[in-house]
This record gives structure tokens, C-alpha cells and sequence, in this order.
């Protein structure tokens, strides 16, 4: 699907304002927010506090050393940090680092002699990132302004990229991948955990669970994400885990539910159509 510039700043300032909104939430009322603040659709997260889905993606050793004003604002599907195998003195650059929860962890990983990069493009999530930071008293964590689209590094500069639930909301996934590849070091790894779809159902219900997995932009089809990925360069890549929703929760949003009336499908036929998966992508040495 080709997304013309007009549109790429229109989901641009949509997914803005709903993080914006998210992290205000989080820091005028300081209470617990979820992914998408309560809304109808939507993939992750619940309206009541940290979500089953993230209290399950990490452990709860790793939670206790955090504060609660950034496990309250965990947004994330998956924990790419475990997968990273991350070693004192490496740069990690976090892709969308919201209110920084995987930068908090990779910091600990990486210790004094490494840096943490969180890349985001919005400036509330931001000032609440690095409120965040100066409440844990990190030191080797740098929050950044900038897009994933145009990366603000120069090439071969990070050992490891960690990416949490934030490429699928991108209008331009394939620029992304290709960001992530110039700025890696030759032998450096892609971590990222996100939602993708799965074929096999009528194009109208699958444009609905593709903006309901993403609430904005749409999520792609795993093949077609893989595929992006294969095309910026990344020649090795490993799916370490698929999570499954379940058809009662997709079916929860008012538009799935109306499609499916229209098209005589019944929930079995959601089995297996959108996931959060867990993958890494490797930059070749040479
Ligand atoms: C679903 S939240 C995930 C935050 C964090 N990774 C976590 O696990 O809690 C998505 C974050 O990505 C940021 N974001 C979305 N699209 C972006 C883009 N194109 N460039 C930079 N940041 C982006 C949003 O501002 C938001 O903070």
C-alpha cells in the first residue's frame, strides 16, 4: 500500500497527539495509562493499570528496580531487551522509547561504559522520559527528538537497535528498516517485538484488524513485514515468538463485529490473524 506525504502527516500528527495525550495522562494525574487511552480499538493494553500483556512480558525482578511512573506507562507489546543478549559497553538505540521503560533496562545491561539512545518523535513523551531518567538517577540514557523514518545518527554508530509495538504505527515501515540498517554496525542486531496481521480473510475485514492492530496507520501482514526487512538489507532474520490474539478480544471493536455480521463469518475464522511477535534481524559483518 502507497501512502502519498499528505497522509503520512496526517497519521504522523495522529499517533503524536494520542502518545502526547498518554504521557500528559501519565504525568499531571500520575496514574497508570494504557496504549490506546481507553479507546474502542486497539491492540494492547488495558484501561487499568500496567496490562496483563506487559506485567507478562517482563519479569518481576526487572519491575521492582523501576519506578512506578515508568511501569505505569509501559506501552509496549513484547521485551525485545531480553532477547538482545546485551553486553556492558554497547550503544542500544531504542526505536519509539515512549516513556522509557526498555531504555531503563537495556542501561542496567549495558552499564557506565554503555549508552542508551531513545529515539521519539514526541516531545511530551519526552519530557517524561527524562523525568523518568533524573527519578531513576540514570545516567547513560540519552532521550532524543527525531523520527525512526530519518534516524538522527550517523552510519555504523549502535551495536544493537530494541524496537517495542512502534514500527507498525510508522507510514513508512520499509524507510524504517533501512534507518535501522545504515545505523547499525556491520554485524550489529535488530531486536524488535510489534503486531503484525495474517492473510486469509476478506480485504475489508482485514483493513479493519490491520487498524485496529495498529490504531492508526495499519499493521502489515507478517510476510510483507518480513519482506520490508529483507529489502533494507537485514539477510537473517528469526521469529522467536508469536502471541496469538484471541477472536474475543479482536472482536471486542464495534468494526470487526460489524464486518463479520456482513460477511457471515463467524469468530473461529479471527483465530490466528493478528500477533505480537518477537524477532531478530541480523546486519551482516561484511
Ligand atoms: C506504543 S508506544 C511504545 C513506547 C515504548 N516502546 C514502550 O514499550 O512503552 C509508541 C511510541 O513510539 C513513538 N513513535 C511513534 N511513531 C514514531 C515515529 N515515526 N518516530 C519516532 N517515534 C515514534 C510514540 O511517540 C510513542 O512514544
Amino acid at each position: 500500500m502507497s501512502v502519498d506525504q499528505n497522509q503520512k502527516d496526517r497519521i504522523t500528527q495522529a499517533v503524536r497527539s494520542r502518545y502526547g495525550g498518554l504521557a500528559e495522562q501519565s504525568m499531571e494525574k500520575s496514574q497508570r495509562v494504557s496504549c490506546c487511552g481507553g479507546g474502542q480499538s486497539c491492540s494492547c493494553g488495558s484501561d487499568s493499570g500496567l496490562s496483563e500483556e506487559a506485567a507478562e512480558f517482563y519479569n518481576s525482578a526487572e519491575l521492582e528496580e523501576l519506578s512506578k511512573s515508568v511501569t505505569d506507562i509501559s506501552l509496549g507489546c513484547g521485551n525485545p531487551t531480553t532477547i538482545g543478549d546485551l553486553k556492558p559497553g554497547q550503544t542500544v538505540l531504542d526505536l519509539g522509547s515512549g516513556g522509557g521503560i526498555d531504555c531503563f533496562l537495556a542501561a542496567k545491561k549495558v552499564g557506565p561504559t554503555g549508552q542508551v539512545i531513545g529515539l521519539d518523535m514526541t516531545p511530551k513523551m519526552l519530557d517524561l522520559a527524562r523525568a523518568n531518567a533524573k527519578k531513576q538517577g540514570v545516567k547513560n540514557v540519552d532521550f532524543r527528538y527525531g523520527y525512526i523514518e530519518d534516524i538522527p545518527l550517523p552510519d555504523a554508530s549502535v551495536d544493537v537497535i530494541i524496537s517495542n509495538c512502534v514500527i507498525n504505527l510508522s507510514a513508512d515501515k520499509a524507510t524504517v528498516f533501512s534507518e535501522a540498517h545504515r545505523v547499525l554496525r556491520p554485524g550489529g542486531v535488530l531486536n524488535v517485538s510489534d503486531i503484525v496481521t495474517y492473510s486469509g480473510l476478506p480485504q475489508q475485514l482485514v483493513e479493519q484488524l490491520s487498524a485496529w492492530a495498529s490504531c492508526i496507520s495499519g499493521a502489515l501482514d507478517e510476510e510483507e513485514y518480513l519482506g520490508l526487512m529483507r529489502t533494507a538489507g537485514f539477510s537473517r532474520i528469526e521469529v522467536l515468538e508469536r502471541k496469538y490474539y484471541s477472536p474475543d478480544l479482536i472482536s471486542a471493536d464495534e468494526g470487526v463485529q460489524a464486518l463479520l455480521e456482513e460477511s457471515k463469518l463467524d469468530l473461529s475464522k479471527l483465530d490466528k490473524k493478528i500477533a505480537s511477535i518477537t524477532l531478530r534481524a541480523y546486519k551482516d559483518k561484511f
